[in-house]
């Protein structure tokens, strides 16, 4: 077991706050708060009892560069409205002077959020003088990003060896329901993976397919594995080098008993944009300047056949580019489909995933899941049965 706030004297004290406020955005805005939601609860509570809270966290992939796109600036406004107007300040670095004079100004039950991790190079690397640099700002640390627990970067690992450290009550609550949930699932288990990190993700499915009886899968994924088996997928996001592991996939899929369901038709389009001119076309026909941007009438049928039957369902990655209608029928098709079998009590269903769970949203579901986790590729691997390094840090530290 780990510590909670409950085992943290945190009154009077600067408190690292670990949290994930990689939320989706659109034009500078956040398109969806849920993370954010999740997060004020543990704010709340560090605030009421006296603590300054210095929130960090990453925003996007910059590979260790300031890239303005990626500023966590904009998501200031974001959390102070998920904390019902409460003031947030804002340092335009995470370690250094900007860091320091911002937390000296800190009033006690003041929060402050620094600039994303992830422009320092030694955040990823988990380099132990980026960590103590982190660490140097606080008393102690608290880690409430359940979603970024699967990464053993600085701010998730190195800084809890070396300050008092505790799970966050996000983090809490996360382990407990998934565990609820998942430990020992109803089946079938059907899984639905999707979304547009193709390689990070398929090393996953290749765990998953030993763990669940139905792998449905969508997006960017679906493509490199259609390409794999030597359909033309025209100009659709595919990973062309990653086929012969896609390949691997369907083999381990077969000797596990491993049912794979990949799409048999698709929504194309010539650009990826609203109200571009689209069409449904068998597989063999999609043409070469076009790219697959949702899966078409037929496939929907397909999955929501296999669901059917299934006790338990796990999703994570929308299975178009649900984003832009109208690309986003299948995924609100389905995700219609599994609520309604909630409902039912035939399925117990748990999504997870900051694009997931804004797709659930968009299709009005999210409150007749099972269970909604903020967790993405954090919710896979803890799936997968991996021990989490940013939960396995807490429980040494
Ligand atoms: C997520 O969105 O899944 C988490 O914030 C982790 O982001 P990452 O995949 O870029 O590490
Ligand atoms: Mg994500």
């Amino acid at each position: 077991m780990f510590k909670t706030l409950n085992d943290l004297d945190f009154a009077g004290r600067r408190v690292i706050l670990r949290g994930d406020l990689n939320v989706p955005m659109r034009d500078g805005r956040v398109t969806d708060a849920t993370r954010l939601d999740r997060l004020t609860p543990t704010i709340t509570e560090l605030a009421d009892g006296g603590a300054r809270i210095v929130v960090i966290s990453h925003f996007g992939r910059p590979k260790g560069k300031t890239v303005p796109e990626m500023s966590l600036q904009p998501v200031v406004a974001a959390l102070a409205k998920s904390l019902d107007g409460k003031a947030v300040a804002f340092a335009s670095d995470c370690i250094g002077g900007a860091a320091e004079d911002a937390i000296a100004a800190l009033p006690e039950g003041g929060v402050l959020l620094l600039e994303n991790l992830r422009f320092h190079p030694g955040e990823e690397a988990n380099d132990p003088e980026f960590a103590a640099a982190l660490a140097a700002l606080g008393d102690c640390y608290v880690n409430d990003a359940f979603s970024a627990a699967h990464r053993a970067h600085a701010s998730t690992e190195g800084i809890a060896h070396k300050l008092p450290a505790a799970a966050g009550r996000n983090m809490e609550a996360e382990l407990k329901a998934l565990g609820a949930a998942l430990d020992d699932p109803r089946r079938p288990l059907a899984a639905i993976v999707g979304g547009a990190k193709v390689s990070s993700k398929l090393a996953v499915l290749g765990h998953l397919v030993a763990k669940v009886d139905r792998l449905i899968i969508g997006g960017g994924m679906a493509n490199t594995f259609l390409y794999a088996q030597g359909i033309a997928v025209g100009a659709s996001l595919c990973e062309q080098d990653l086929a012969d592991t896609a390949r691997d996939i369907l083999a381990q899929a077969e000797a596990q008993d491993c049912r794979i369901v990949l799409p048999e038709d698709a929504v194309v389009a010539a650009a990826f944009e609203a109200g571009a001119a689209s069409e449904i076309v068998g597989l063999e026909a999609v043409p070469a300047e076009q790219m697959i941007l949702d899966f078409g009438p037929k496939s929907i049928t397909a999955i929501e056949a296999q669901l059917d039957d299934c006790r338990t369902l796990v999703w994570n990655g929308p299975l178009g580019a649900f984003e832009v209608p109208p690309f986003d029928t299948a995924t609100v098709a389905v995700a219609k489909t599994a609520a309604a079998l909630t409902e039912s009590g035939k399925m117990t269903t748990v999504a997870g995933g900051g694009d997931t769970v804004a797709a659930l949203v968009h299709a009005g579901v999210a409150e007749r899941f099972s269970y909604v986790s903020t967790a993405g590729g954090a919710f896979l691997e803890w799936l997968e049965g991996r021990t989490l390094p940013g939960v396995a840090a807490l429980q040494q530290g």
